[in-house]
């Protein structure tokens, strides 16, 4: 299944395309299945309705656990580096992750969890959230991972959407200097969560917790009730494995919902594939559980190919910025995948907190999560690479399940900037607004892929329609994925951003609407409109044109009351880096507001604003383009 070289990459690449069926059924032969599929594909993208391995049965956790437990059952499996250094870091084999997972899977029963259930989990980055995660695999339960910067509300809203019935938390997550009281949001979110019947709560940093009785039970407690032996539950191929919000461009978070067989089959391949996974090597990936890169690129991905995968509580820069590289040196990290807001950030440091540290352990680095710019692909490869580490700019999405363009490590020649070319089985388009190809190189166009891959969403929780109108009908029998891209004359394909109203904020993702709704939600706000400016760390930083005259004392304090809105509907990972306030917007006679003209103020470059003939008051224009000067 692993590409070594570059002709056997193209020659993987065209049969994916002549002959997907056979390919696809090739690779899954890697996998461990009860019974094998009487179809490899069916699919229609007009409906949309996809099933990859038809009528094979499978349990997920047996290809992540069980089938490496005779030859490498001792091997680590998951190294987890605690957010205090100082703290002694833990490493679980293969057979003792089993045990744990199959544990927690019988105390999920206990608490009456069954194959189907939905099951919300809010954890630290702790190797509890990797064995939960797991362990609701185990059962055959459908989890749903938020992460921990999401506020109370947002939790609510999304416990509600798939009516959970158990929630696993802990007392509280570090991050940092900073303690965050997980417990207490739970709290709070489930005020309003009527399907919730068991809260599950791991002890971490022991601070004081109300337990509701009847609802609330200590993990530790639990644990000890019940044995370590878990038959898995027998799963079709097209069962649903979990489910993982994220935003769009309108309206609230959609739950995407992935599948056991083809899911496995595409985080499995492409893992072993674009980092070059060798056995024994120390893999880590810095991204949190609570996104897509972290189910499939920590937790499913790797332990399906039986790797070592590094968990990592902390930060980039605690206690120092150079946490990262002590990390590195002390497990020996031979993959390093981060994020681009990372590397900008640990850059800007300079050289310092580099020296002394041996990264001589490192071969192979990988970037995901939003365009990473030439300067931090230089500084990656030279600092961090030495020059000898190739560097994989990993294209994909929360969606796609999986990496879809990236360079193979050893294998691809890489480009900075560049995602390169599409791995095996994945074909991309590029289209016009009209939905036209764009054909030949040295092209951009809208991204679109024109064939089902394994790891694709297949719906959106609880909403068909919405996945149909989101990704299959803006161009019809394409999956579009609202980003724009440049194909350049050698064919190599390099994302250039969204082209939706989806903002990229360090590698998070966030919709200007959503945005917009929880401003919108502050007392005295009248209406507001939210666009993203270029940021030298984040990527994106989110500017906001609010009209608000009903101050309630001075600006600057007001827009800290519209800040702590933010934080409560959907968390601190949305807030505006800039708050303008306007006495109006530029609105069209029909009503739509001209975001192109916001952009082009945030960005700082009004010189040529295109046509504002469609305005209904243009006059609003020039007051927000003095107002933003002033604005520091
Ligand atoms: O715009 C693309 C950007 O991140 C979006 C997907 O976000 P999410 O679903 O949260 O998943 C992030 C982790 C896979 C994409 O639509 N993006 C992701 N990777 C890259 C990227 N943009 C440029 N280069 C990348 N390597």
């Amino acid at each position: 299944m692993q590409i070594t070289s570059f002709k056997q990459y193209e020659e993987d690449f065209k049969k994916s395309v002549e002959n997907p069926e056979q390919f696809w059924g090739e690779v899954a032969q890697n996998f461990q299945w009860r019974k094998p599929w009487f179809k490899v594909l069916s699919w229609n993208f007009e409906a949309p309705e996809i099933k990859w391995f038809e009528g094979a049965k499978l349990n997920i956790t047996e290809n992540c656990l069980d089938r490496h437990l005779e030859k490498s059952g001792d091997q680590p499996a998951i190294i987890w580096e605690p957010n205090n250094p100082e703290e002694e870091s833990v490493t679980l084999t293969y057979k003792m992750l089993h045990e744990r997972v199959c544990r927690f899977a019988n105390v999920l029963k206990r608490n009456g969890a069954k194959k189907g259930d939905r099951i919300c989990i809010y954890m630290p980055m702790v190797p509890e959230l990797a064995i939960a995660v797991l362990a609701c695999a185990r059962i055959g339960a459908v989890h749903s991972v938020i992460f921990g910067g999401f506020s109370a509300k947002s939790i609510a809203d999304r416990i509600n959407d798939s009516q959970c019935k158990v929630v696993i938390t802990a007392d509280g997550a570090y991050r940092g200097s900073k303690q965050i009281p997980l417990k207490d949001v739970i709290d709070d979110a489930l005020i309003g969560c009527p399907t919730v019947e068991k809260c599950i709560v791991l002890t971490h940093v022991r601070t004081p917790v109300s337990m509701l009785k009847g609802r609330d039970v200590w993990w530790e407690d639990e644990v000890k009730h019940v044995n370590d032996i878990c038959e898995a539950e027998e799963m079709d191929a097209e069962d649903m494995l979990f489910i993982l919000y994220t935003s769009g461009s309108t309206g609230k978070p959609k739950g995407v919902v992935h599948t056991c067989g083809g899911y496995m089959v595409y985080a499995g391949y492409t893992f072993a594939n674009v980092f070059n996974y060798q056995p024994g090597e120390v893999y880590f990936c810095t991204a949190d559980i609570g996104w897509i890169t972290g189910h499939s690129y920590i937790v499913y991905g790797p332990l399906s190919q039986g790797a070592t995968s590094v968990l990592f509580e902390g930060i980039p820069t605690y206690p120092t910025p150079s946490r990262f590289w002590d990390v590195v040196e002390k497990h020996k990290v031979n993959t390093l995948y981060t994020a681009p807001t990372a590397i900008r950030s640990l850059m800007s440091y300079g050289d310092e907190p580099l020296e002394g540290k041996d990264l001589s352990s490192i071969r192979v680095l990988g970037s995901v999560g939003e365009p990473i710019n030439e300067e931090a692909w230089h500084w990656f490869d030279e600092k961090i690479g030495k020059g000898k580490a190739p560097i994989v700019d990993t294209w994909w999405q929360t969606e796609t399940g999986g990496i879809m363009i990236s360079p193979i490590a050893t294998v691809t020649p890489t480009k900075p900037s560049f995602a390169t070319l599409p791995l095996p089985g994945i074909q991309p388009i590029l289209v016009d607004e009209n939905g036209q190809e764009i054909v030949g190189n040295g092209v951009m166009g809208n991204l679109c892929i024109k064939f089902p891959w394994p790891g694709m969403l297949r719906t959106t929780y609880g909403d068909h329609e919405r996945c149909k109108q989101t990704y299959f009908s803006t161009y019809p029998n394409l999956y579009f994925t609202g980003d724009g891209c440049l194909r350049d004359e050698d064919g190599y394909y390099r994302i250039t951003g969204r082209v939706d109203d989806v903002l990229n904020v360090s590698g998070h993702r966030i919709g200007t609407a959503e945005v917009e709704n929880a401003i919108n939600m502050h007392a005295g706000v009248v209406e507001s409109a939210v666009v993203g400016y270029p940021h030298d760390v984040k990527g994106q930083g989110i500017y906001a044109f609010v009209i608000n005259p009903e101050m309630h004392g001075e600006a600057e304090l007001t827009k800290k009351d519209i800040l702590q809105t933010v934080t409560r509907v959907i968390g601190a990972i949305a807030k505006p880096d800039k708050i303008l306030f306007v006495s109006g917007l530029p609105k069209t006679r029909s009503g739509k507001i001209m975001r192109r003209i916001l952009r082009k103020v945030a960005e700082g470059d009004t010189s040529n604003l295109g046509d504002t003939s469609t305005l209904l008051d243009p006059a609003v224009v020039d007051e927000i383009i003095e107002a933003a000067k002033a604005l520091k």
